[in-house]
C-alpha cells in the first residue's frame, strides 16, 4: 500500500499542508524541532487511531486553534482509500473512511497499516519488558480486530481488579469480592498471550533470517515469548498456542498469588507481566548482547515486522524511519533500504542528508522541512 497525499490542517506546527507523495522512497530533511516527527505522527495517527507520544488529542491541534484536520489518499491493492480525521479537545476523533462516518474507532484498523521506527525502538532489546510489550501489541494490534478487543477488555477487568484489590488490601473490601471478576480476567487475558504466542512463533524464522542475512550468516537470532507465568529459569513450554492451556496454567498461577496479591494490593498475574527473549546464538542478547548485536536484532525485528504484516494483509505496510538512519551504520543501512525498495513505501526524516548516503538519496524524493511547511528543493 501506498500513502499518495497526505493533509494536515492545525495539525501540531502545521498550519496546512497539502503533500503529494507518490513514491515508494520520500526524504524529508529538517532541523530539529520543524515538524519532521510531526508529519510521521499523521500517519501514525490515521492507521491506529491514536498517537504514540501525545495522550490526548488536545496536544496535536495546533496551539490556538480550536480542532485538527488530517487526511490521506492511500492507494491499495483492493482500490484507493481516503481517511479523513478530525481532532478537537475534550470529544471523540471523528472519522471518515471513503466519505462514511465510523461508529467506532476501533474499526479504523486496517485501512493503513505502518511499522514505524524511531531511536526510542533502539530500547526494544534492552529497555524494560513495557517496550517489547508494546512491539507486540501494537504490532498484533494492527492486523487482528478480535486481539484488540480481548486487549481492551482485559485491560479494562484489570483496572477494576486492580482497585478491588487495593481496596482489601485497604480492609475496605472482602476477598471474596474478588471471584466474580476471575472468569474474564482469565478469558481475555489468555486469548491476548495465544495471539502473542503466535505471533512471536510467526516473527521469529522471520527475524532470524533477516539477522543471519545482515551477519552473513555469523549470528543466530531467535525470539521467545514468555508469558507471565513462566519463572525466570523455567524453559518454555509446549502449548503456548493452545487456549485450555494458557487458561490452566492462568488460573494456577492465580490460586498460587492470591495471598500475595492481597498482601501488596495489585495484580501479579497476567499478560501485563509478559516479556519477550531475544537470543542471540543462544545466549541473551539483553545481557550479553554487544551494542552492535543489539542494534542489529532491532533492525532485523523490525523488518520482520514488514514481512509479518504484509503476511497478515496480503501486502506491505508504510514504514517510517524518524531520524533513526543515523543510528545505524553504513552496512546495516543499505541492507535496510535493500530490503523495502521498489516495494515498501518509506518516509525518512533526517536532520542532516549526509546521514543518508548518496546512493538512497539519488533514488529518493527529497523534500526540506522548515517550521511546519514543506519544501521540494530546486
Ligand atoms: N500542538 C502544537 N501546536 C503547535 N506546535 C506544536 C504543537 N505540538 C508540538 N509543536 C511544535 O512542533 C515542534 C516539534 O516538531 P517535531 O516534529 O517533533 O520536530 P522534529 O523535526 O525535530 O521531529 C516543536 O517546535 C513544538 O513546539
Ligand atoms: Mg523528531
Amino acid at each position: 500500500m501506498r500513502v499518495e497525499s497526505l493533509s494536515l490542517q492545525n495539525f501540531r506546527n502545521y498550519e496546512r499542508l497539502t503533500l503529494s507523495c507518490p513514491d515508494f522512497l520520500n526524504v524529508f530533511i529538517g532541523q530539529n524541532a520543524q515538524g519532521k516527527t510531526n508529519l510521521l505522527e499523521t500517519m501514525i495517527v490515521l492507521a491506529t487511531g491514536r498517537s504514540l507520544r501525545a495522550a490526548r488529542d488536545a496536544e496535536m491541534v495546533r496551539w490556538g486553534a480550536e480542532e485538527a484536520h488530517v487526511s490521506a489518499d492511500i492507494a491499495r491493492e483492493l482500490g484507493p482509500v481516503r481517511i479523513e480525521m478530525r481532532l478537537r479537545a475534550g470529544v471523540g476523533k471523528r472519522v471518515l473512511v471513503n466519505g462514511n462516518p465510523l461508529r467506532r474507532l476501533a474499526d479504523l484498523f486496517g485501512y493503513l497499516n505502518v511499522v514505524s521506527f524511531t531511536p526510542d525502538d533502539l530500547q526494544l532489546v534492552k529497555g524494560s519488558p513495557s517496550y517489547r510489550r508494546q512491539f507486540l501489541d501494537y504490532e498484533i494490534a494492527q492486523v487482528s480486530p478480535a486481539y484488540r478487543d480481548h486487549l481492551v477488555r482485559y485491560n479494562r477487568v484489570l483496572k477494576q481488579r486492580n482497585s478491588l484489590l487495593r481496596a482489601i488490601a485497604d480492609g475496605e473490601a472482602s476477598p471474596a469480592a474478588l471471584e466474580p471478576w476471575e472468569p474474564q480476567l482469565v478469558e481475555h487475558g489468555s486469548r491476548v498471550i495465544v495471539k502473542r504466542a503466535e505471533m512471536i512463533a510467526s516473527l521469529s524464522p522471520l527475524a532470524s533470517e533477516i539477522h543471519r542475512r545482515i551477519t552473513q550468516g555469523s549470528e543466530r537470532l531467535t525470539l521467545e515469548y514468555r508469558p507471565f507465568f513462566l519463572a525466570e529459569d523455567e524453559p518454555v513450554e509446549e502449548g503456548l498456542q493452545d487456549l485450555d492451556h494458557i487458561r490452566l496454567r492462568f488460573v494456577e498461577k492465580l490460586h498460587r498469588l492470591r495471598r500475595a496479591e492481597i498482601q501488596r494490593g495489585t495484580s501479579l498475574v497476567g499478560p501485563q507481566r509478559d516479556d519477550v527473549l531475544f537470543k542471540v546464538n543462544g545466549v541473551d542478547a539483553r545481557i550479553f548482547g554487544s551494542q552492535g548485536q543489539q542494534r542489529t536484532t532491532v533492525l532485523s525485528c523490525k523488518l520482520a515486522e514488514i514481512r509479518y504484516m504484509e503476511e497478515q494483509v496480503g501486502e506491505p505496510p508504510v514504514l517510517l524511519l524518524d531520524d533513526v538512519m543515523s543510528e545505524l551504520d553504513a552496512s546495516r543501512r543499505s541492507f535496510l533500504v535493500g530490503e523495502v525498495q521498489d516495494r515498501v513505501q518509506t518516509f525518512i526524516t533526517s536532520a542532516y542528508a549526509g546521514d543518508l548516503g548518496e546512493s538512497l538519496l539519488a533514488r529518493a524524493r527529497l523534500f526540506h522541512i522548515r517550521q511546519g511547511q514543506v519544501y521540494t528543493p530546486g
